[in-house]
C-alpha cells in the first residue's frame, strides 16, 4: 500500500484565458475536500500570475522552466521569476516540448536541477513513442530517458517523475492498465537504483488520455501515485471527478 500522497497536476498547455480561471474555484474546493491528495494547474506563463491570487489553496505550476537563473536567454524564463510569479511547481521535459524545442535529456536535467535548486516541486516527463512501443523498446528508451534526464536533486524542491507514453497524449487512447504497472515498475525500480530510499518515495504520475472514467482504475495500479493531465484539467466539470477518484 503506498504511503505517498497523491498528486493530481493538470497541464493547460498552450490553452487557456483570464476568463478560464473561473474555472480555479471549483477545483480548490474539490481540492480542499480530497484528503491525501495535493492538486495543481499550470497553465501558460502568461496566466500564472493571475492563478496564482485567486488559486485558494490550489498550487499554481509552469510548465517549463530556464536552467539558467537569469541573462541573455531571450522568450525564457527561469525559477525565481517562476516563484515570483507565485509559482510552486514546474514541468520540465515534456514530450511535446523534447520534440518542438528539441530538449535533450542532459537538458531536462539542468533544468530540473535548477527548478529544485529554489525549492520548485519539479515534474519532469518521460515517455516512449508508438514507433518506440510498436518495436518492443519502450523499457530501454524510457530508462535512457531516466538515466539523462533525473539529476541527484540538491535543493528542497520536490522531484516527481511522469510517465506518458507519447502515443497516449491527445489521442482519447489511455495506455492499458497492464502497460502502466509494468512501466512505473520500471521507473520506480530505477528510482530505487539510483537514489536508494529516496526513490521509494518518489511520487510516479500517469499521464495521457486520463480521463473521469479510467482514471480510478489507472489510480489503482501499483507505483501510480496520481496523473498528469492535459485535456481533461481545462474544464472543473472535468477535472473535479479525476481529483476525486484519487481520494
Ligand atoms: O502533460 C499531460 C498531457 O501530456 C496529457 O494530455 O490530453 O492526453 O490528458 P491528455
Amino acid at each position: 500500500m503506498s504511503v505517498r500522497r497523491k498528486l493530481i497536476a493538470g497541464n493547460w498547455k498552450m490553452n487557456g484565458s483570464r476568463a478560464q480561471l473561473a474555472e480555479l474555484s471549483a477545483i480548490a474546493a474539490a481540492a480542499r475536500e480530497a484528503a491525501g491528495v495535493d492538486v495543481a494547474i499550470c497553465p501558460p506563463f502568461t496566466l500564472i500570475s493571475l492563478a496564482a491570487a485567486r488559486a485558494g489553496g490550489l498550487a499554481i505550476g509552469a510548465q517549463d522552466c530556464h536552467q539558467s537563473d537569469s541573462g541573455a536567454h531571450t522568450g525564457n524564463v527561469s525559477a525565481p521569476m517562476l516563484k515570483e510569479a507565485g509559482a510552486r511547481l514546474t514541468i520540465v521535459g515534456h514530450s511535446e516540448r523534447r520534440a518542438d524545442q528539441h530538449e535533450s535529456d542532459a537538458l531536462v536535467s539542468a533544468k530540473a536541477q535548477a527548478a529544485i535548486r529554489h525549492g520548485l516541486r519539479t515534474i519532469v516527463c518521460v515517455g516512449e513513442s508508438e514507433a518506440d512501443r510498436a518495436a518492443g523498446r519502450a523499457g530501454k528508451v524510457v530508462s535512457a530517458q531516466l538515466s539523462g534526464s533525473l539529476p541527484d536533486p540538491e535543493g528542497d524542491g520536490e522531484m516527481v517523475v511522469a510517465y506518458e507514453p507519447i502515443w497516449a497524449i491527445g489521442t482519447g487512447k489511455s495506455a492499458t492498465t497492464a502497460d502502466v504497472a509494468e512501466m512505473h515498475a520500471l521507473i520506480r525500480a530505477h528510482l530505487i537504483d539510483n537514489f536508494g530510499d529516496r526513490g521509494g518515495r518518489i511520487r510516479i504520475l500517469y499521464g495521457g488520455s486520463v480521463k473521469a472514467e479510467n482514471a480510478a482504475e489507472l489510480f489503482a495500479v501499483d507505483n501510480v501515485d496520481g496523473a498528469l493531465v492535459g485535456g481533461a484539467s481545462l474544464t472543473a466539470e472535468q477535472f473535479v471527478p479525476i481529483i476525486q477518484a484519487a481520494a
